[in-house]
């Protein structure tokens, strides 16, 4: 099955883009910004998604003023990025999941959530340089891309709300795909900014520092933020947060904050960063820790979580049954840590392919 092991917010500023694109990533206003990356494109590595479903706002690029979609998501194979003045971004065209999107489309428009289907659009800054944040300038990105856009750029926006709940719905769609993937959800966008009016270049840390203990604590409370809130105290544009929550609210209640990165000033906004991991998924670097130190004499008996004595079928060699169904349901090679990397060896204990955690689940 697909399973949701992780969760990235980030800012999307465009200027952070021109930064990669034009070299200028040591230059000493950049510098401490691309700082804040470099544990999370470690991270991404070893994380190793098959799909990113990518929250993220198209800023008039795709959808013009005609018509403004408030949910929509990218069915299309690829997806190009956008000319958004200063022509197309050199990065690699991002190639989506159909199967996946369509799935997904269909089952939260059953949940009763209502969402745009889109088979051909073009990609901006809001979703290409979360990307580049997370995975450098490589000649191919290293995961599908599913496009979800959220319109926070015309009145009226999404409440939090409908968005946390947007994230349970997704959550349930990937849930129910019957294919053994490792998807993550990214948030994008914020934090507090404001592009325009007298209050033009507002920052508000008190705010945002609050907003990322929460996101991760209280996710509940901070769904009920109403959009006046944003607007009073994160400025115009830091309203982009509420699509924090679509992420946040396809995750589990409890989660692992696994990396925070705050920093002013970049461009006009303050740059926020969090990475959460389902607890029930191993930290990548847990699962290889765990992996490459402990020959399997040693974990046949334990597991590592807990030191719990496993249960039978968990002793098999290469892979374990579930106890509601006769499918395979650990498998050593094919674990999603292991697959492409190669350091997950056949005598090393197993990631459950159903809940990619280390433990009995
Ligand atoms: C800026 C920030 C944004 O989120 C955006 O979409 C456009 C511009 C900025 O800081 O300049
Ligand atoms: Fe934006």
């Amino acid at each position: 099955m697909a399973k949701i092991t992780a969760g990235v917010a980030t800012s999307h500023i465009p200027a952070i883009g021109a930064a990669l694109d034009l070299g200028k990533t040591q230059e000493a206003y950049w510098a401490p910004v691309f700082r804040g990356y470099e544990f999370s494109r470690r991270w991404m590595r070893d994380a190793e998604p098959d799909v990113v479903i990518l929250v993220y706002n198209d800023h008039a690029t795709a959808f013009s003023l005609d018509i403004i979609p408030t949910f929509a998501i990218g069915c299309a194979a690829s997806f190009t990025p956008a000319d958004e003045g200063w022509g197309p971004r050199p990065v690699p065209v991002v190639e989506g999941h159909p199967e996946l999107a369509s799935h997904i489309a269909q089952s939260v428009i059953q949940q009763d959530f209502d969402l745009t289907i889109v088979n051909k659009m073009d990609v901006d800054h809001g979703l290409t340089v979360p990307l580049s944040l997370l995975c450098g300038q490589p000649a191919a990105w290293p995961c599908k891309v599913i496009p979800f856009a959220v319109n926070v750029v015309a009145y009226p926006p999404p409440s939090g709300n409908r968005c946390y709940q947007f994230g349970k719905a997704i959550r349930r769609a990937v849930d129910s795909f019957d294919e053994d993937l490792n998807v993550h959800i990214w948030g994008t966008g914020g934090m507090s900014h404001q592009l325009q009016g007298p209050r033009a270049g507002l920052i508000n840390k008190e705010f945002d520092l609050r907003f990322l203990d929460g996101l991760k604590n209280d996710p509940e409370s901070i769904a009920r933020v109403p959009h006046i809130d944003y607007l009073r105290h994160a400025g115009s544009e830091g309203i982009e947060l509420v699509m924090w929550l679509v992420m946040r609210g396809a995750l589990d209640a409890q989660v692992r904050e696994v990396h925070r990165f705050y920093h002013v000033p970049a461009s006009n906004t303050a740059v926020g960063h969090v990475i959460l991991e389902n607890l029930r998924s191993p930290s990548p670097r847990q699962a290889r820790r765990f992996l490459v130190e402990r020959p399997r004499e040693t974990i046949t008996n334990t597991t590592p979580s807990t030191g719990s004595p496993l249960r039978p079928p968990m002793r098999q060699q290469h892979y374990g049954f579930c106890r509601t169904s006769p499918r395979p349901r650990w498998d050593l090679k094919n674990s999603y840590a292991g697959r492409r990397r190669g350091f997950l060896r056949a005598d090393f204990l197993p990631l459950c392919l159903r809940c990619r955690s280390v433990a009995d689940c």
